[in-house]
This record gives structure tokens, sequence and C-alpha cells, in this order.
């Protein structure tokens, strides 16, 4: 991801709004956004009156999400998974397919065991991931893309 075009090109969507609705159902206290990138949904769950932890390797991308309506009620993290506190969410959210940054079974099995320890006992966790066989790889940018030339 390129942080400083990442919000033009990645407009609120009908996923993020359902992650919100799915959140009032789980009513947490404390939420933990791995992989929050730009803060983008980030700081819709601080004005949604929620107790935000936000944590993403990309430096530029927190830097950024920092300066945003909000980020001071956040308390943001440069890190990975393995960064979450023990024992502290009540909910751990995973938006915009962050989920596919994992390519092996090794590295999505440890983000797993990382979110369950940083989980309170009867915690959620909430992500979403492609349906690969929608195959919508297929049509994306295709006015765009020269084809057998
Ligand atoms: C498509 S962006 C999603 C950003 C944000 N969740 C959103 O809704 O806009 C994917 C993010 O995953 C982050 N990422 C990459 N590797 C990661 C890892 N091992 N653990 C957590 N996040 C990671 C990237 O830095 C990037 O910000």
């Amino acid at each position: 991801m390129i942080p400083l075009v990442y919000d033009q090109i990645n407009q609120w969507g009908k996923d993020d709004e359902f992650f919100l609705q799915l959140l009032k159902k789980v009513q947490p206290k404390n939420v933990a956004d791995v992989g929050c990138g730009t803060g983008r949904f980030t700081i819709h769950l601080a004005r949604a009156g929620y107790d935000v932890t936000a944590i993403d390797p990309n430096a530029e991308a927190i830097a950024l999400a920092k300066e945003k309506e909000h980020a001071a009620e956040i308390s943001w993290m440069i890190g990975d998974s393995a960064t979450l506190p023990s024992e502290k969410f009540d909910a751990v959210i995973m938006t915009a397919n962050v989920a596919q940054v994992f390519l092996t079974d090794k590295s999505w099995q440890q983000t797993l065991t990382d979110v369950y320890r940083s989980l309170k006992p009867g915690g959620h966790f909430l992500f979403d991931t492609r349906n690969p066989s929608a195959k919508t790889w297929e049509v994306w940018e295709q006015d765009q893309t020269l084809i057998g030339q």
C-alpha cells in the first residue's frame, strides 16, 4: 500500500458500514484495529465511542493516520499482531482484506494465536477476506489492461 494515495483510492464502502454494524452487535468497549493502515476505518471506531488501539507495521501510514480527526483519542502502535497486549480487547478487527497479507499457514496461525491471546475471554475477532472463487481480479481495471498486445 502507498499511504499517500491510499485513502483516495479506497473510499468508504458498504463493507466498512457492515463492520460498524457488526461491532454494534458485539458491543465492545476495547477494540484493536490490526493492519489499521492510514486509519481510514480506525477513526470511525473512535467516533463511535470505542476505546481504540490501532496497529500497523507501516510507519508512514501511522504518521498520516495521526493527523486525522479523532486521532488523539486512539492509541497508535507501529507493529503487527505480536505487538498486541494480552487479554485486553473485547474485539479485534482487521478490515479491507488485511487477512490477505498473510501468505503462509504459519504466518496466519501466528496471527490467530496473537489475536486470541489479546482478546478477553468471550471476545470477538472480525475480519474479511475475498472469495477466491469469484475471481474478481479478472475484471479489475479491465478497461486499462492491454491483453495480448
Ligand atoms: C489494504 S490495507 C488495509 C488498511 C485498513 N485496515 C483499512 O481498512 O483501510 C492493508 C494493511 O495491512 C498492513 N499489514 C501488512 N503486513 C501486516 C502484518 N503482518 N500485520 C498487520 N498488518 C499488516 C499494511 O501495512 C496495510 O496498512
